[in-house]
């Protein structure tokens, strides 16, 4: 689908400036067809040929004119005439009378709309000159049935009033202001709640709705009459917006629990603020909610970080407790213990800081690196290479493969390089990652001595590589595949669907 800006950019010479007038106008006329209770459509001339001939005043200059259909809103506060969507529709200016009148001559021009169908006979345009920079860059039309709309009462009386002085601000150029926040997704809409301000702040009008946002905040003295400030309610935005003379929008929090969103445009005329719009909206609820969610997150997250702390513990008393043992075995199988147990603390690490249950697992990488050059030979130098990335992982998937990666590299650093001849060559391990979304393919090779003859993975009762095999094979659902070539090669291939089964590793 062609958004209104591409069509504007394709049908008409409109330069960027202007353009951009009118997204933000068509950013925000949610609220100027809800205050019109109407249709709104935007017309632009079809293209520079057209604003070349149609400039110069008079009937000949507009022969050949068309308006393309930039843009199209319909109220939430009535109902729509205009089934269709009419964007990108070219007509000829000659069916637009009024629409073409309110181009050429830059006034707003209300009558009844030239109608094609027999129910549109009725129907009333009012044109409104979009002006940027004092050039009149498009229409926009405001299309409403005067039989078929909603019964005028005060509210509507007051709606259509303050979409009037809008429409005046569109005209003279001053409307959309050029530093217009209301793209904020819960930015407060009409139906929302509406107080209309005088040149003084007083509030002269407030809609049911606005009053009971009001209540909400704990107001109920007199509002009509009375500034907001005099109400108790921080008002510094309503302040700025009538002293900038821009839109501005904050949110209000009124102890115990109310928050209130305010949006204020002002409204003015002549170069003169002679009201203000304030739009409110209750999103206590909202908020409430949000905060909930960020806290039950906050707990998950203490939770991890009291795991990790824990596990920091017992990896520190297990260190303790080596270090009383006369017996090397014992003491090297403790240590190897304390750091399976460093592994898992570095997943919950992680968990601790990050919102969510994934793991970025290139974050741990670095932690289990150090790991395993901990466990070396400090006056043998090798090499750890990490290539790729394993990207996001949940952790009870997270959990495992760091253990298992940790157990390989120190296995690479420990035993690869052990009685091989220094000059042999130059110790490297590299371990390969690589996430595919569907599949995780791990690879820890090195260019040692590779594994004794006929070690078989499936019969060896080591503990650290029955460790991988068991945690691979029954807590992964993944594969796992042992050779040498040039040194040791371990590959694993772990599926990330649940359920999945992983498909055997090339090379096995
Ligand atoms: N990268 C490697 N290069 C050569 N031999 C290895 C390598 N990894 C493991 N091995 C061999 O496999 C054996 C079993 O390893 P493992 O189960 O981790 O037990 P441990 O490390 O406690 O000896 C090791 O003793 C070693 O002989
Ligand atoms: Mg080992």
């Amino acid at each position: 689908m062609t958004s209104p800006a591409d069509l504007a950019r394709e049908y008409t010479g409109l330069d960027i400036g202007a353009r951009q007038h009118l997204d933000r106008l068509m950013g925000s006329w949610g609220m100027l067809a809800d205050l019109s209770f109407s249709d709104l459509l935007l017309y632009v001339p079809l293209d520079q040929f057209s604003l070349a001939v149609a400039r110069p005043a008079g009937e000949a200059g507009t022969v050949g004119l068309h308006f393309v259909v930039l843009g199209q809103m319909r109220p939430t506060t009535s109902a729509t005439l205009f089934e269709l969507d009419l964007v990108g529709q070219v007509v000829p200016a000659a069916e637009l009378p009024l629409v073409l009148e309110s181009w050429r001559r830059g006034v707003v021009i209300t009558g009844a709309r030239s109608g094609q169908a027999a129910d549109e006979a009725a129907w009333r345009d009012q044109c409104v000159p979009v002006r940027w920079r004092g050039e009149v860059v498009g229409v926009l039309d405001r299309v409403w049935s005067p039989t078929g709309g909603r019964r005028t009462g005060g509210l509507e009386r007051v709606y259509l009033r303050l979409f009037d002085r809008i429409a005046a601000m569109i005209a003279a150029g001053v409307y959309p202001f050029v530093s217009d926040e209301a793209d904020v997704e819960e930015a407060p809409r009409v139906g929302d709640g509406v107080l209309v301000l005088d040149a003084e702040e007083r509030i002269v009008f407030a809609s049911p709705n606005a009053v009971n946002a009001l209540h909400r905040m704990g107001i109920v003295s007199t509002i009509l009459g009375s500034t907001l400030e005099a109400l108790g309610v921080e008002d510094a935005a309503v302040a700025h917006a009538f002293s900038r003379r821009v839109p501005v929008i904050e949110e209000l929090e009124r102890p115990p629990d109310a928050i209130v969103l305010l949006r204020c445009i002002p409204l003015v005329d002549e170069g003169a603020v002679t009201g203000g719009l304030v739009l409110l909206r209750d999103v206590t609820d909202l908020r409430r909610r949000d905060r909930l969610l960020l806290s039950k997150d906050a707990a998950i997250r203490e939770v991890h970080h009291r795991v990790k702390n824990n596990l920091q513990t017992i990896s520190s008393l297990l260190r303790l407790q080596s270090r009383r043992l006369e017996d090397r075995n014992a003491r090297v199988a403790l240590l190897e213990a304390e750091r399976r147990i460093r592994a898992i603390a570095l997943v919950h690490e992680i968990l601790a800081r990050e919102p969510g249950e994934q793991v970025p697992f290139g974050e741990i990488v670095p932690a289990l690196v150090e790991l395993a050059k901990d466990a070396t030979d400090p006056h043998r130098r090798v090499e750890i290479r990490v290539v790729g990335d394993a990207g996001d992982l949940v952790a009870d998937v997270a959990t495992p493969l760091a253990v298992v990666i940790a157990e390989l590299l120190q296995n690479a650093a420990e035993h690869a390089f052990a009685g091989v001849a220094e000059a042999e060559a130059e110790p490297a391990v590299e371990l390969s990652l690589a996430n595919d979304g569907s599949r995780l393919e791990v690879e820890v090779r090195d260019n040692g001595r590779g594994f004794p003859e006929g070690f078989d993975i499936d019969r060896t009762r080591s503990l650290g590589l029955s460790i991988v095999r068991d945690l691979v094979r029954s807590q992964l659902s993944g594969s796992i595949a042992v050779s040498s070539d040039h040194g040791a090669l371990v590959r694993l291939v772990v599926p990330l669907e649940p359920g999945a089964a992983a498909p055997l590793p090339r090379g096995a």
